[in-house]
C-alpha cells in the first residue's frame, strides 16, 4: 500500500487511494433549517468512475496539489482550483489538525468523475485524500475517525468514504448501508457548464417562497429500496426521483431537452444526479448503457457522455 520514493537522496513515503463518484437514486429535500442546510433523505449509489489521489510525504510542512484527467475526461477538462480551497487540500489540513501532524504532502489527483456535475467528484477527492494522508503520515486511524473528519468537509464526503449503496439522512452524512442485489448500469449526460450546489439549494428556497415548491418532511422512498433489494432495474428506473430537479431546471432550462432525449431512448428511468446538471439514465445492461450513450452523443445534447456501473466501492488504498 505504500512505497518509498527516493528523491534527492531522501526516502519519501507514497500512498495511493481512490474513491468513486455517485448518483442519487432518490433525493427528498425538506425546508431550509437554521444551520443553513436542508434536511435530506436520499439513496446514494457509488459508480465505477474513480478519483485517484496519490499522497507523497514531505518533511518541510508544505502542501502542494497537481491534477490530471483520466482518458474519458481528457476532452472535458474544466478549471479546478489547485490551492487551499480544493477539498483534497482541505482534507489533508483536516488530518494534520486532527492528529497533530507537522509534515507536509504532495497531492496528485487523477480525475475520473466529471467536475461540478452533481456526482461528488470533489467529495471523492476529499475521501481519497483523507485515507491517503492518514496512511502516508501513519496516523493509525479508524474508519469512524475518518467519517467524523469527512462530515466536517462536506455533506457527500462520508458517503464517498463508505461507497456501495446507502441511505443518507440529516445533511446526507447520516448513513446506513442499503441492501442491493446485482449491478445497475448507468449512462451520464454531462455538461461543461456545471451547477453550484449552494446555488441550486438557494433556488429551491426561492421556489418555496414563491409557492412553486411545497417542501415536505424528507422521507426515504420505499419503492427505491424494494427495487434495490429485488435487483429489479426496471422497477428502480420507474422510482428514480430528485426534488432538486425543479430548481436545477429553473437555473439551466436547457436540461429539459437533455432529459427529453434521454427519455426518448429505451432507458428504464432518468434522473438528475444530486444538484445537477448531470442527467443519469438507467440501462438494462452495460451494452445497453453504451447504446444509449451513442444516441445521446448523436443527439448532441451533452458535452460528454460517460457510462458506469454501480454499486462501486468507497475509498480504498491501492497497492502500487
Ligand atoms: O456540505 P457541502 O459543502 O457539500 O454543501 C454545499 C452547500 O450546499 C451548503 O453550504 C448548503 O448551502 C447546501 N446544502 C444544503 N443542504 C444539504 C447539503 C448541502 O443546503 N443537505
Amino acid at each position: 500500500m505504500t512505497a518509498d520514493l527516493a528523491i534527492e537522496g531522501v526516502a519519501r513515503r507514497r500512498v495511493r487511494a481512490r474513491a468513486s463518484g455517485k448518483v442519487n437514486l432518490h433525493l427528498s429535500v425538506g425546508p431550509l433549517a437554521d444551520d443553513g442546510y436542508h434536511p435530506l433523505a436520499t439513496v446514494f449509489q457509488a459508480v465505477d468512475l474513480y478519483e485517484t489521489v496519490t499522497a507523497t510525504a514531505r518533511d518541510d510542512g508544505a502542501i502542494t496539489l497537481t491534477m490530471d484527467w483520466a482518458p474519458h475526461l481528457k476532452d472535458f477538462a474544466s478549471p479546478v482550483p489547485l490551492d487551499e480551497t480544493n477539498l483534497a487540500w482541505k482534507a489533508a489540513e483536516a488530518v494534520r489538525r486532527a492528529f497533530g501532524i507537522v509534515d507536509g504532502v504532495d497531492l496528485h489527483i487523477l480525475k475520473g468523475v466529471p467536475v461540478a456535475g452533481g456526482m461528488a467528484g470533489g467529495s471523492a477527492d476529499a475521501a481519497a485524500a483523507l485515507l491517503a494522508c492518514a496512511e502516508v503520515w501513519d496516523c493509525g486511524v479508524t474508519r469512524s475517525d475518518l467519517h467524523e473528519l469527512a462530515a466536517g468537509l462536506g455533506a457527500d464526503v462520508p458517503f464517498c468514504l463508505m461507497g456501495h449503496t446507502a441511505i443518507g439522512l440529516g445533511r446526507g452524512e447520516q448513513l446506513s448501508p442499503a441492501m442491493t442485489h446485482g449491478e445497475f448500469h448507468w449512462v451520464f449526460a454531462v455538461q461543461h457548464s456545471g451547477l453550484s450546489t449552494p446555488t441550486v439549494f438557494e433556488r429551491f428556497d426561492q421556489m418555496v417562497e414563491r409557492g412553486q415548491i411545497i417542501p415536505t418532511d424528507p422521507a426515504v422512498n420505499t419503492e427505491v429500496m424494494a427495487a434495490l433489494i429485488a435487483g429489479d432495474a426496471g422497477r428502480l428506473g420507474a422510482a428514480l426521483s430528485n426534488d432538486l430537479k425543479a430548481p436545477a431546471l429553473d437555473l439551466a432550462p436547457g436540461l429539459a431537452s437533455v432529459i427529453e432525449v434521454m427519455e426518448s431512448t429505451a432507458t428504464l428511468g432518468v434522473v438528475i444526479s444530486g444538484s445537477g446538471p448531470t442527467v443519469a439514465g438507467l440501462a438494462r445492461s452495460r451494452q445497453h448503457a453504451l447504446a444509449i450513450g451513442a444516441m445521446i452523443t448523436a443527439a448532441g445534447v451533452a458535452d460528454v457522455v460517460v457510462t458506469a456501473s454501480g454499486p462501486a466501492a468507497g475509498a480504498v488504498l491501492l497497492e502500487r
